[in-house]
């Protein structure tokens, strides 16, 4: 039996605060915003918020560029608020979760500021500055993955420094025990204050290789990666925050893996004295319709979905604990993707539970939970991402019209996920009283929180009664995964067992009539349906046909 621990039990609800609640008129969504939902989000039966950066930021990255680790964004408020929030989130049982984005930091951060100065300036190793191989010809070949190459040349030092991500994202020098010493003193910081863990953004890019070489395979747009995506001085540097700060608080941290394998996450979550995480976010399943990123895409297919998820369950079992999740602020909207827009309550009921039920610890992202939907954008110049006019860039390299490249955005664009929260069919979906800072998607008016509140059909309500459901059966939290009917198109099938008890989760990703039958052993006559997204559900000779996107959930 697996040890009991809160983390595992709790579910978690992200806010993405610029486009959540705008408390004081000015568009833009704040802390003041946030503290007013407070009920709204206990409501939902989560046990945690996460909050993306609130920090101040030039915002190139929306917040994943900071410059200053230890306030907050003017635009979101100040500290007092947030220690407001803080505690009428505890009052309510929330914990809270920070964003810590310590790969790098914006270019506007005092420590790069200094570090440009000179090379004798104490900051100057904070960050990878080198020569250049030659005149104009950058230190090696690596790509960033939001603009060109990953490096930038700077005049006055006739030194280059690097940027993964966008320019104004310099990375920060991880191997410096300075750097590490001012992540262990931002990590305090914030727990010292009351917060609960981390959600640690990139974590896996820590470390970049001794010398930095050249990769010999291009990889498209992508040039480098092996040599800063999981190099074993990561672990070492997470076991360090770990033993001098994380151990003396009852925190938790889950990191953000990108292209992660069950065994490389291992490495960093399996239960024992070597973990160094308590979980790991994967992208597998992410990618039943795209390939890599969102902007690569193909038809949805269920299967690679399953695949994905199974994957993980079955890793993770006994060893380590999922993080699960269908949506956040990196990603176009669920239903838009993997469910449908037409049978958008139906669908988003069945993608819940497809993953809700799953062992390992929900996420749930703004708007998520009443449906929301891809807002496609006019033209490219309306989208604020910048890592959508990379590929926007990019796929006009490779020779795509404009106007094909602007429907590869309307679909894959992160912009999706960010437009403004829509809590009723008031003005601007009742996020601002002023002019909002993004668009408001004008489905609002039929899909909102208020017109969800008190319909006991509504999709927010089934999150709510989901996650209550989730809280009070253990099977749900410890229980183990069996997939069923892996090979079909169509259903989504799995079961979970714990100390006698079982439930069996039937999720259909289709429109199309399809006949379940129960496996072996399984007679849903003897079991209750907790669950379902249809009235009237007969079983016809242990099984039925489906409606579309018909879920139901029998608990024996
Ligand atoms: C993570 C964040 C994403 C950000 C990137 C760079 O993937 O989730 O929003 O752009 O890191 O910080
Ligand atoms: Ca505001």
């Amino acid at each position: 039996m697996e040890k009991k621990c809160w983390y595992k039990e709790m579910a978690v609800y992200q806010i993405w605060c610029r486009s959540f609640c705008d408390g004081n008129g000015d568009g833009i969504g704040d802390l003041w915003g946030v503290l007013s939902k407070l009920d709204y989000i206990a409501s939902l039966n989560v046990d945690g918020i996460w909050f993306s950066p609130l920090y101040p930021s030039p915002n190139s990255d929306y917040g994943y560029d900071i410059s200053d680790y230890k306030s907050i964004h003017p635009d979101f408020g100040d500290l007092e608020i947030f220690k407001k929030v803080l505690d009428g989130a505890h009052e309510r049982g929330l914990r809270v979760f920070m964003d810590l984005v310590v790969n790098h930091t914006s270019d506007e951060h005092p420590w790069f500021i200094e570090s440009k100065k000179g090379t004798d300036n104490p900051y100057h190793d904070y960050y990878y500055w080198r020569k250049g191989k030659g005149k104009k010809r950058p230190p090696n070949n690596w790509d960033s993955l939001f603009e060109g190459g990953a490096w930038e040349y700077d005049k006055n030092l006739d030194e280059w420094y690097l940027h993964i991500f966008s320019k104004k994202q310099p990375d920060l020098n991880m191997a410096n025990p300075k750097v590490r010493e001012e992540v262990k003193d931002i990590m305090r910081f914030w727990l010292d204050m009351g917060v609960d863990g981390f959600r640690e953004d990139v974590i896996t890019y820590i470390s970049k290789a001794e010398g930095l070489p050249s990769a010999k395979v291009k990889l498209p747009a992508a040039t480098g990666m092996q040599y800063y995506t999981n190099l074993p001085k990561v672990h070492d540097y997470l076991a360090e925050f770990k033993h001098d700060v994380l151990d003396f608080y009852d925190c938790f941290t889950v990191g953000e893996g990108p292209r992660m394998e069950p065994d490389v996450a291992l490495s960093y979550v399996r239960e024992g004295k070597d973990k160094v995480l308590d979980m790991m976010i994967n992208f597998s399943h992410m990618e039943a319709d795209c390939f890599i990123t969102d902007f690569i895409q193909r038809p949805f297919d269920l299967i690679k979905l399953k695949k994905a998820f199974t994957k993980w369950q079955k890793a993770m079992y006994g060893k380590g604990w999922n993080a699960l999740y269908m949506e956040n602020h990196d990603h176009p909207r669920v239903i838009s993707r993997y469910g449908s827009e037409k049978y958008r309550v139906e669908s988003g009921k069945s993608i819940a539970a497809s993953y809700l039920f799953q062992r390992g610890t929900p996420f749930v992202y703004q708007g998520q939970e009443i449906g929301m939907l891809n807002t496609p954008l006019g033209s490219l110049d309306e989208y604020k991402d910048i890592m959508t006019h990379n590929n926007a860039r990019i796929a006009r390299s490779l020779g795509l019209g404009k106007s094909t490249v602007l429907k590869l955005a309307q679909k894959a664009s992160r912009d999706n996920a960010r437009t403004c929260m829509q809590w009723s069919d008031a003005p601007n979906a009742g996020f601002t009283e002023g002019s909002p800072w993004f668009v408001v998607n004008d489905n609002y008016r039929k899909i909102n929180v208020e017109s969800q509140q008190n319909d006991p059909d509504s999709l927010l309500n089934f999150y709510r009664d989901a996650l209550q459901f989730r809280r009070d059966n253990p099977v749900v939290v410890y229980g183990d995964y069996v997939e069923h009917l892996p090979k079909s198109r169509e259903l989504f099938v799995y079961e979970r067992n714990l100390a006698g008890k079982k439930l069996l989760v039937i999720c259909s990703y289709s429109e199309k009539p399809v006949r379940f039958d129960a496996p072996e052993g399984i007679h849903l006559d003897e079991g209750k349906q907790v669950f379902g997204n249809y009235e009237n559900n007969f079983v016809i000779s242990n099984g039925f046909t489906t409606r579309p996107y018909e879920m139901r959930v029998y608990l024996f």
